[in-house]
């Protein structure tokens, strides 16, 4: 790819300009991105804001470049709100939990993102746009709820202040403005964190702390 510029590296992907419209994202450990494509343009056709699909090829697919920003690069640069980012988050949760499953057969299964945070959101000009669809599977909608809250929360217990104090801010207003999940579904994040290939072991070992400062309801 040395003819391509690297606009961005996650954790998981490198992800190089192609031209003014299109980005390659290429998973660097390999696999098979055709489930991602096939969701985000099922999502697409619902009205839900991702990035168009051009291609998947193994490891590699290409999308929609988006412009603007991540979510978390512009509340650092002061330019969103902790308030105004709670609110996209939570409006992205109710949109896409309102969107019909593709293959659950229990009714109240809904389509799950599973990595809902500010730097898998992009501030375009055609508003905010989700990316990172990996981790998207189906199941109850709190679960997603519940795993936003703990990723803002093993943020918020980092030892870094200058990323812990706004994610702090950021849990507490998320936390203002989205239905608590069942504890139950805490729990279920928390395993599903303590098995994601992503995270390291001291990130691993802080997700029990961070846990504690998700609210959940009964029931
Ligand atoms: N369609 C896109 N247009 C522009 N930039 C993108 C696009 N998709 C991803 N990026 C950039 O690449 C970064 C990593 O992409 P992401 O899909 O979140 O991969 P990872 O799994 O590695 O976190 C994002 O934070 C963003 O800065
Ligand atoms: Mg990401």
């Amino acid at each position: 790819m040395a003819d391509h510029a690297l606009l961005a590296s996650g954790r998981d992907a490198d992800v190089y300009a192609l031209d003014e419209s299109r980005v390659l994202r290429r998973y660097r450990q390999g696999g098979d991105s055709a489930p991602e494509a096939a969701l985000m343009a099922y999502l697409a056709a619902a009205g839900y804001p991702v990035p168009a699909v051009y291609d998947a090829q193994g490891p590699d697919l290409v999308l929609e470049r988006l412009d603007g920003e991540t979510l978390l690069a512009s509340m650092l640069a002061g330019r969103t709100g902790v308030g105004a980012a709670a609110d996209l988050l939570v409006g992205l949760h109710d949109r896409l939990h309102s969107v019909p499953a593709r293959f659950s057969a229990d009714p109240a299964d809904r389509v799950l993102h599973l990595d809902l945070h500010p730097q898998n959101v992009m501030v375009t000009s055609r508003g905010p746009v989700v990316i990172d669809w990996r981790n998207a599977t189906e199941g109850p909608a709190d679960l997603d709820v519940a795993m936003t809250a703990l990723i803002l929360a093993e943020v918020a217990v980092s030892p870094d202040p200058q990323l812990a104090d706004p994610a702090r801010d950021g849990l507490n207003a998320f936390q203002r403005r989205a239905e608590p999940p069942r504890a139950s579904q805490l729990r279920h994040a928390v395993d599903l964190r303590q098995v994601d290939p992503a995270l390291s072991a001291v990130e691993k070992s802080a997700v029990g702390r961070a846990a504690a400062l998700v609210h959940t309801r009964v029931g």
